[in-house]
């Protein structure tokens, strides 16, 4: 029998405090949850909906380090910049506390303790890399080193950001400290662990029986964890930032980030309960299995949500575990991953900078494109197609007419609803189920075919307007007129329910324009909702037209920053060159047998049909001009800038056919730390044909 739930509490991935959260976490996480939340109150269904920040772990120590501040000064400014975010976009949190608070320490460190009483951990000793000169363990994301699979240089400890792959500090090529560049070394330490390994047959039975309807890409990850094996995971770690670990003889120890933060949610829920005793208590919303949990999170949490944080929940005994946890993949932004560390995002704070008002536009393209199948891109030239073509061109100018229209002929009023006509009757069916698909795609967590769903009301209006033409029957008929625009104004109280999830911020100054007070959720669906006589409010524009200069803009800024990170990797690239080891060495009588010599070129021209290949004619000295075809022509834009230069080449190479030309020998060139290739040349002229000793 389908379980009876009598509440809901709704939590959201707490994002890390090391910067500014963008488009990819209110995409992946944020609205999605709002969406949700906001219909459940709707519904009138008791829900809590928590939030904050999670301010431990290694990501705000590395930016504290590159900011020249302290720690506490990095969550501390960013945790405001989020929280504010979050408030400006409507995201509707119940509570959004962070993982610093004295609530949360105290709250996390007896949770530890219990487990640790209970003897739900185990102990292991490991090596781990260690930095001699600064007397520090490094964690995985501290460790760079050259990425064993594609070997570009600086990839992480846990990532390789250059070809994406996952990767474990061990297998990195030459590992060091990514903060001071001190080489590593291995040294024993002592953590505890959650043996995950005796989890498994319960936590097989849970999610691959009786949760077969979480998302594909939900349950296809655990499944891989799962048919993986699970082995145990440390929950502390060797660092100076975070809760410390309470225990006797832990000193240098803190709670691991991940053991932290999704306890954060439990700690907040208390935070919020404990100040709102009319909510229930804490434990009602934790512990008492009518509660229904929902996380929200994105694709990189899963393993976290699905199977450790449930193992501690379970460890510990009181606890009940998430109903669902939908999670969305990933955003990409115009083609490229986002990123934090790489500053490569659209940021919250600066879009609401640039695009006052427009919260509601990002977030109707970000639900209307949301990565819940399949990780998406967002590009800004999409951003306004949606905006022009469908909020300001269906939605907005659908109201529009209605408002003005009702001014014009009825004073602003709403008019009397006459005789149906058959056309009529075929509209009102059309949006009669509009309520019940947009509430079943809701309960199924599919937030772009509910916001496709509630869209088709406003283009059923749009098309009623165009259809019925009341400007043109009004010469005849305002009886008539009367009775299309009543309807078209029902439409429109209908849109102002029906987006109340989606965008809070448009339905409610919808609201406003058809002066309505109150509403409910239920009356979705009726075409009674404004009373004959009805004053109407003041009628503004819904929504703008978005111009290409606005659209520019943000592009050249995301240029600009792709062209400064391309500027850092190569310096940091030559600053990590190191040139290749020096070949074995061979006997001089090898080295007597190559005859270098110098020429002067007397021309130099790209070889047809050949993007690489340059065709040297030289003076060697002969009298007779050499040819030499060298593959340096990307590096010689310009080959003409070659013609008077003295060159070295090897005059005694057996002659080649290459594209039909006999090059005879090859010309030195040095190759560069970036690839780039330079000629060889002298310090000061020499006769053509003298040789290289
Ligand atoms: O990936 C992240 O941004 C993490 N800070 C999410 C933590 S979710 C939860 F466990 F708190
Ligand atoms: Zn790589």
């Amino acid at each position: 029998m389908e379980k009876e739930f009598k509440r809901t509490l709704v939590t959201a991935a707490l994002p890390y405090a090391n910067g500014p959260v963008h488009i990819g976490h209110l995409a992946g996480v944020y609205v999605p949850a709002d969406i949700y939340v906001r219909y459940l109150r709707l519904k009138g269904r008791p829900v809590l909906f928590i939030g904050g920040s999670d301010e431990h772990g290694v990501p705000v120590t590395i930016r504290a380090r590159k900011e020249g501040c302290t720690v506490q000064d990095v969550v501390d400014r960013y945790h405001g910049i989020i929280k504010k975010s979050f408030e400006d976009f409507g995201v509707s949190f119940d509570v959004y506390s962070r993982t610093t608070s004295d609530i949360h320490h105290k709250f996390a460190a007896d949770f530890f303790r219990k487990l640790y009483d209970d003897g739900k951990f185990i102990m292991q000793t490991s090596e781990q890399f260690y930095d001699e000169q600064t007397g520090h363990f490094l964690t995985d994301r501290n460790i760079k080193g050259e990425c064993p699979r594609c070997h570009a240089d600086g990839a992480y400890g846990d990532q390789c950001e250059k070809c994406g792959s996952t990767l474990s500090p061990d297998e990195l090529i030459n590992p060091y400290n990514a903060e001071t560049g001190n080489p590593l070394v291995k040294k024993e330490t002592t953590h505890w662990y959650l043996p995950l390994d005796k989890d498994q047959e319960w936590l097989e039975k849970w999610i691959l029986e009786e949760h077969k309807e979480w998302r594909p890409n939900v349950y296809g990850q655990c499944k891989s964890w799962l048919d993986g094996g699970l082995r145990p995971r440390a929950v502390t770690r060797d660092l100076d930032w975070g809760i410390p670990v309470p225990v006797e003889g832990a000193e240098g120890k803190v709670l691991y980030v991940w053991f932290d933060a999704p306890i954060g949610y439990i700690s907040n829920t208390k935070e919020l309960c404990d100040a709102h005793p009319e909510l229930g208590s804490w434990q009602t919303w934790w512990q008492d299995d009518t509660t229904r949990m929902i996380h929200f999170i994105g694709k990189d949490n899963i393993v976290f949500h699905c199977i450790v944080f449930p193992a501690m929940l379970h460890a510990h005994g009181d606890y009940i575990l998430p109903d669902n946890v939908p999670s969305n993949e990933f955003l990409n932004l115009e083609g490229d991953k986002i990123s934090t560390s790489r500053n490569y995002a659209v940021w919250l704070n600066e879009y609401l900078e640039e695009m006052p008002g427009k919260q509601d536009v990002l977030r109707y393209v970000l639900t209307a494109n949301a990565p819940e199948t399949k990780d998406n891109d967002f590009s800004w030239k999409d951003f306004q197609a949606r905006n022009n073509n469908e909020l300001v061109a269906i939605f907005g100018n659908f109201i529009n007419r209605a408002m003005k229209l009702t001014e014009k002929y009825f004073e602003g009023k709403v008019p009397a609803c006459g005789e149906l006509s058959e056309y009529d009757r075929t509209t009102l069916s059309e949006f009669a189920t509009v309520k019940e698909n947009v509430e079943k795609l809701l309960e199924e967590f599919k937030f772009r075919d509910a916001q496709k769903e509630a869209m088709e009301l406003a283009r059923i209006g749009n098309k009623y307007l165009a259809e019925t033409e009341p400007w043109k029957v009004a010469k005849t008929d305002m009886g008539r007129v009367a009775t299309i625009l009543n309807l078209s104004l029902q439409i429109s109280a209908n849109l102002a329910i029906a987006f109340e999830p989606f965008l809070p911020f448009s339905a409610a100054k919808l609201r406003g324009m058809l002066g309505m007070e109150s509403f409910e959720w239920d009356s979705l669906g009726r075409t009674d909702l404004l009373e004959e006589g009805h004053a109407l409010g003041e009628s503004v524009l819904l929504f703008e037209k978005i111009e290409d200069e606005t659209i520019q803009f943000q592009l050249d800024k995301l240029e600009e920053v792709r062209r400064l990170n391309a500027e850092a990797a190569k310096a940091e690239a030559a600053k990590n060159w190191k040139p290749e080891p020096v070949a074995g060495n061979i006997p001089f009588d090898d080295f007597l047998k190559l005859d270098i010599r110098v020429a002067t070129v007397l021309s130099c021209e790209n070889v047809k049909k050949s993007d690489k290949l340059l065709k040297f004619s030289l003076d060697d000295g002969t009298g007779t001009p050499r040819t030499i075809l060298s593959g340096i022509a990307q590096h010689y834009p310009d080959p003409s800038v070659l013609v008077g230069r003295q060159v070295l080449f090897v005059a005694n190479l057996a002659p080649r056919m290459i594209k039909g030309i006999e090059s005879q020998g090859m010309i030195l060139s040095a190759e560069n730390w970036d690839g780039s290739l330079a000629v060889t040349g002298l310090e000061h002229e020499v006769k053509p044909g003298s040789k290289v000793c």
